[in-house]
């Protein structure tokens, strides 16, 4: 018997009031129970909006230091569909660590809010405002993890090749072409918790956090998947059911952009590139891009991108993570 949305919120016990710092704090089975409750609440998504509000007379703040379109409309759609209400707190309003430190707002805001989610240069902010707060925490991309972005793409993968009442990601595989950032450090992570094979292929020098990667490959082992860092794009391409990439320079990094341009040369995901991967393979890519250089237009625009699903789902996920933590 399918479960209802009400059902799945009131049986996720194990998940109320956590924190979403990165896909670090989430289990296989934690991750596989948001992404399953994000499909549901995307096909009962009219329903759900007038009947069911488990966030009514709840409210979050979003602190960003850095700008945003989809973060940032994403939880406020999601929260209001959830029926609470969010409070923006915008790059300049509090001035995090300058005009007061961060554990000081956390406990401020703990006393007004229900929960933060919080856009953050260090990601040592994001950890500093969950220890030194009260309420739940998650992370709306760090230096370090973009957690929300890694459910929204493992559902975008599971629509497109899983059942969705039991996402199986064994046997597929994810080539991320690019630079190991925080978009590569959460899409690592929650591939190997789930059993998606993934091949990074990164410039010498921009490979993905050595810490993350080493417990990334531990758990994708236990998966019987793997973690692969390689310096050849076609290579990482070859037979993946998912080719991804992000942008060269990531927020704050605006000062390297001439030497990663150099760094990067070779790493754009065009069409000789996709003709390596399985013609079934889709495209995605977290947005926002630049076309012609990490991505060719052809590509981003063409019939097996997945870019508009993928950011709508978004969306659901940040719904799901909200119904069933808050
Ligand atoms: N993908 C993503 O996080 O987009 P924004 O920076 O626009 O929020
Ligand atoms: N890696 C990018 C992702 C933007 C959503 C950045 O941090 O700027």
């Amino acid at each position: 018997m399918l479960m209802t949305t009400e059902d799945e919120v009131l049986s996720a016990g194990n998940l109320r009031g956590r924190n979403l710092t990165g896909i670090t704090d989430l289990t296989r089975e934690e991750i596989v129970q948001v992404l399953k409750h994000a499909l549901r609440l995307k096909a009962n998504r009219q329903h759900q909006r007038v009947h069911i509000r488990p966030m009514l007379g709840k409210t979050l703040a979003l602190v960003f230091e850095k700008p945003s379109l989809r973060t940032r409309v994403t939880f406020e759609v999601a929260i209001t569909e959830l029926g609470g209400s969010a409070v923006y707190l915008a790059p300049a309003d509090i001035q995090l660590g300058k005009r007061e430190t961060v554990p000081d707002v956390a406990a401020n805001l703990s006393g007004w809010v229900d929960g933060i989610v919080a856009r953050t240069f260090a990601h040592r902010t994001v950890t500093d405002l969950a220890e030194y707060g009260s309420v739940p925490v998650v992370n709306a991309l760090s230096d370090l993890e973009h957690p929300c972005q890694a459910l929204a793409d493992l559902q975008t993968v599971a629509e497109r090749f899983c059942d969705s009442e039991n996402p199986d990601f064994g046997g597929l595989k994810l080539a991320y072409i690019g630079d190991g950032n925080n978009v590569a450090n959460s899409l690592m992570l929650i591939c190997a918790k789930l059993g998606m094979a993934m091949t990074l292929a990164c410039p010498s020098g921009y490979e993905p956090d050595s810490e993350l990667l080493s417990l990334a490959r531990h758990e994708a082992a236990a998966q019987a998947s793997n973690i692969e860092i390689v310096n050849d794009p076609g290579k990482a391409a070859i037979g993946a059911d998912a080719v991804y990439t992000d942008v060269w320079t990531s927020m704050g990094q605006e000062a390297e952009t001439e030497r990663r341009a150099k760094a990067f040369a070779g790493f754009q995901v065009n069409a000789e590139l996709m003709s390596r991967a399985k013609s079934t393979a889709i495209v995605l890519h977290c947005l926002p891009a630049h076309r012609g250089e990490e991505i060719a237009a052809e590509v981003l625009d063409g019939p097996q991108s997945a870019i508009l699903q993928q950011s709508e789902n978004r969306l659901h996920a940040q719904k799901a993570w909200l119904a069933l933590t808050l």
